[in-house]
């Protein structure tokens, strides 16, 4: 048995941080643990231009110690009146490193979202043209579709559709949930990668209604049965550059998730990284979870691998109950649990 591992410093690819008391509480988390992360733009009001992309970055050094060694990502929200010009301009900013898509109404803040893919189609062709990833919450929103088919539905809808109609547009399909999102990224070309959560390697939609019904194990997409978590940790595990580490660690304020029509969103920053090492441990393959984990994410997205490294050490760890931010808390994934390895250090 392996007792420790050294990786080179991951990057999180996808990552919720709010902004205010929240992001002074979670921020440190992860950059405990990563080098880098993609940071998702759906605040109140969303991140829809360059100069709010600047403040909230500088919001976020300023969260951090001054010779802090953790890089945010900014990437922009996707709305009907996002421009070309406003594309090229984010792309030679040099902040803005992806355009985040939700379809208007999928999940928590994305009211301002897309429902109309052909009028966004000139804006999607500049974006092929500049080489600026597209990520997408890949769900679609007809309350007709079961909420357990809506990611299946968004390939073959609308997917498939888009990426056809503008080759050479480079995808993150997000957060992955499904047997049918593998097969479909595995089969495009090397315009198409996605990101899946440690979440949904580690839980399958039974853990929603576990002893109750758990509303800290909701999120969206929402986990789903046993054979596509199965596919998740084939794909995860395979080292196939196509996968990468995106957490989606999303806090609420418990507040906010217990009770009646709780926020969708799991907060795992505080043990991200050791979650994915429980389920490459498992796997045996231990020995991928850094490619998973910066090389495959770095390489898709043209940015340069970290330097530095990282240990985990096979040892298990207790996650707190809860993190205070004000007069609030954020409850943790595993709350009161353990996890079986911590970061040196
Ligand atoms: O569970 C989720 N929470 N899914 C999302 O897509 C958004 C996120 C959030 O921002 O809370
Ligand atoms: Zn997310």
């Amino acid at each position: 048995m392996q007792h420790a591992i050294t990786i080179s410093t991951p990057i999180d690819f996808h990552l919720h941080i709010r902004s205010g008391r929240m992001l002074k509480t979670v921020l440190p988390h992860t950059a405990n643990e990563y080098g880098a992360a993609l940071i998702m733009p759906n605040l109140k009001p969303p991140v829809t231009s360059i100069g709010q992309a600047e403040a909230f970055k500088k919001e976020i050094m300023q969260a951090l110690p001054e010779d802090t060694a953790f890089t945010p990502l900014m990437s922009l929200y996707f709305t009907r009146n996002l421009t070309s010009q406003t594309i090229r301009e984010a792309s030679a900013s040099g902040i803005i490193k992806a355009v985040k898509l939700y379809p208007a109404g999928a999940t928590t803040n994305s009211d301002s979202g897309v429902n109309d893919y052909e009028g966004i189609r000139g804006t999607l062709e500049t974006m092929a043209e500049t080489g600026m990833p597209l990520l997408v919450h890949g769900e679609v929103t007809d309350k007709a579709v079961d909420v357990f088919d809506r990611e299946a539905r968004f390939i073959e809808d609308i997917l498939e559709p888009v990426r056809r109609q503008v080759p050479g547009l480079k995808v993150v399909m997000e957060h992955i949930t499904t047997k049918e999102a593998v097969q479909y990224v595995l089969a495009a070309d090397e315009t198409l990668a996605a990101t899946i959560t440690a979440h949904h390697l580690l839980l399958n939609r039974n853990a929603m209604f576990q002893g109750g019904m758990n509303p800290h194990h909701y999120c969206l997409p929402i986990l789903k049965r046993e054979r596509h978590r199965e596919a998740l940790v084939k794909a995860a595990t395979s080292g196939s550059k196509k996968f990468f580490l995106g957490s989606d660690s999303a806090p609420h304020p418990k507040g906010e998730k217990e009770c009646a029509c709780g926020c969708a969103g799991i907060y795992t920053a505080y043990s991200s990284l050791c979650l994915y090492a429980e389920v490459f441990e498992k796997e045996n393959a231990l020995d991928r979870l850094e490619g998973f984990a910066g090389f495959h994410g770095a390489d898709f997205y043209g940015i340069p691998r970290n330097k530095g490294t990282v240990t985990l050490v096979k040892e298990e760890t207790i996650i707190p109950d809860s993190f205070t931010f004000g007069e609030d808390v954020v409850v943790p994934f595993r709350s009161g649990g353990t996890v079986g390895w911590r970061v040196a250090g």
